[in-house]
């Protein structure tokens, strides 16, 4: 195996502030290698030399160094809906579960409109994060708003409700000023025709289509991509392992879980990296809400071990845990979500010595239930690092409350 970049010569050899050996992923390949960090960014991935460090660590022979998982679609609530997570709860769901960035969705109790809304939420964001986090704006009243916050926020989200003519004036401002647009596709139930009216949209601006749960949804976006449509799609952990007739309260969601046949066809398209990404729409609820019919599943602390899990039998390649950190991370402009030389240096490291049941009531989400109940898992993150920073060992939380850091558009 040649080295992945070259070594640097001793006069261009800088002192790492940290050095990983062990099993590396790296683009769809486990490699035994050295993973270098310095000042919070990847310094390289090297298969031998010899290296001035101020840290090393060691892997364990069950260890394996992954990027941070990117989640591009999570509910953290806070403002008013605080007793169902807020940032503290949802951001250590994230970090306990390797997803060291997130996006963060608009239908909040005030729902994210307008500057000061959003300049609200962001205060209880800033405080309290511990992963780094974007949010995204929901459709404001005019395109001018637009421009107020177009530094503050990576995009905007269109939920079915929002589906009017006066879209289009803001949808072109939103591509005009870089800013991503995620569409909620369903209509009274229906993903075909929601994506289907979306799609008219896409065409014109661009956009993604997130939580896509049947067969025909994946049918249409890959025929929309073939014919040069500028569109992206995810889908989550529930479409890919889970059914409706295998589910009950627990796993209430919109869109709702489907036929075992389309969840096969989820499942094979996320073999196949049909998916752009994975996301996990990570939405709490209170259990008693739940109970009365609220849609909504708590997903940052399982998505990453499920994932394992599948690659780690073989079921899925190894490259398909890029669809939950390269990918998304790729199609936000974040310089995250690979070991790339420049890149944060997000890194988890998961032990995959046992095997262990998924249990809602040792997640750090207030919401603690999950449809995944008892599913076996291999393995568990053990230590997260965020920016170079040891943030989470063995359990245990290592940096305060606020160190998550803003993500905004990248405009070049
Ligand atoms: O099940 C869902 N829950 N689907 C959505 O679109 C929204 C989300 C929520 O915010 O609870
Ligand atoms: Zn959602």
């Amino acid at each position: 195996m040649k080295s992945l970049n070259p070594m640097p010569n001793k006069s261009q050899r800088r002192k790492l502030d940290l050095l990983i050996e062990g099993k590396i992923y790296h683009s769809g390949e486990i490699i035994e290698a050295y993973l270098g960090v310095s000042e919070g960014k990847i310094a390289g991935i090297w298969i031998s030399g010899e290296f001035e460090y101020n840290e090393k660590r060691t892997l364990e022979e069950k260890e394996v160094a992954l990027p941070g998982m990117v989640d591009i679609h999570v509910h953290m609530r806070g403002l008013e809906q605080s007793y169902k997570e807020d940032w503290s709860s949802g951001t250590e769901a994230a970090l306990r579960g390797g997803v060291t960035a997130i996006l963060d969705m608009p239908n909040n109790r005030p729902w994210i409109r307008d500057e000061e809304i959003l300049m609200r939420k962001l205060e209880e964001a800033k405080s309290m994060a511990l992963v780094d986090y974007g949010l995204y704006f929901g459709v404001p009243s005019s395109a001018s708003e637009l421009d107020k916050v177009k530094d503050l926020v990576v995009g905007i989200k269109i939920y079915p409700e929002d589906i009017s003519a006066g879209l289009d004036p803001i949808l072109q401002r939103a591509r005009e000023l870089g800013l991503f647009t995620v569409f909620h596709a369903e209509i009274d139930g229906d993903e075909t025709r929601g994506i289907s009216t979306v799609m008219r949209f896409i065409e014109r601006y661009g956009g993604h289509i997130t939580h896509i749960s049947s067969a025909d949804g994946v049918r249409l976006v890959l025929n929309a991509k073939t014919h040069g449509v500028e569109v992206s799609m995810d889908t989550c952990p529930h479409y890919i392992w889970l059914t409706e007739e295998s589910v009950d309260w627990r796993g209430y969601v919109r869109p709702r879980i489907k036929s075992s046949m389309d969840r096969d066809v989820i499942r094979s398209s996320v073999k196949h990296s049909l998916f752009d990404a994975i996301s996990t729409d990570h939405a709490p609820h209170t259990e008693e809400e739940k109970k009365s019919g609220s849609t909504g599943i708590p997903g940052l602390e399982t998505a990453l071990p499920l994932l394992f899990t599948s690659v780690y039998s073989g079921e899925f390649p190894l490259k398909t845990l890029d669809l939950y950190s390269r990918n998304p991370a790729k199609i936000f402009g974040m310089k995250k979500g690979c070991f790339l030389p420049g890149n944060d240096a997000d890194i988890v490291i998961y032990r995959y010595s046992d095997r262990r049941r998924i249990k809602g009531s040792d997640f750090s989400s207030k919401a603690k239930f999950t449809p995944f109940e008892g599913f076996e898992v291999v393995g568990g993150v053990s230590s997260v690092y965020i920016r170079g920073l040891l943030a989470l060992d063995e359990g245990e939380l290592k940096v305060p409350r606020g160190f998550g850091k803003l993500i905004t558009r990248r405009r070049n």
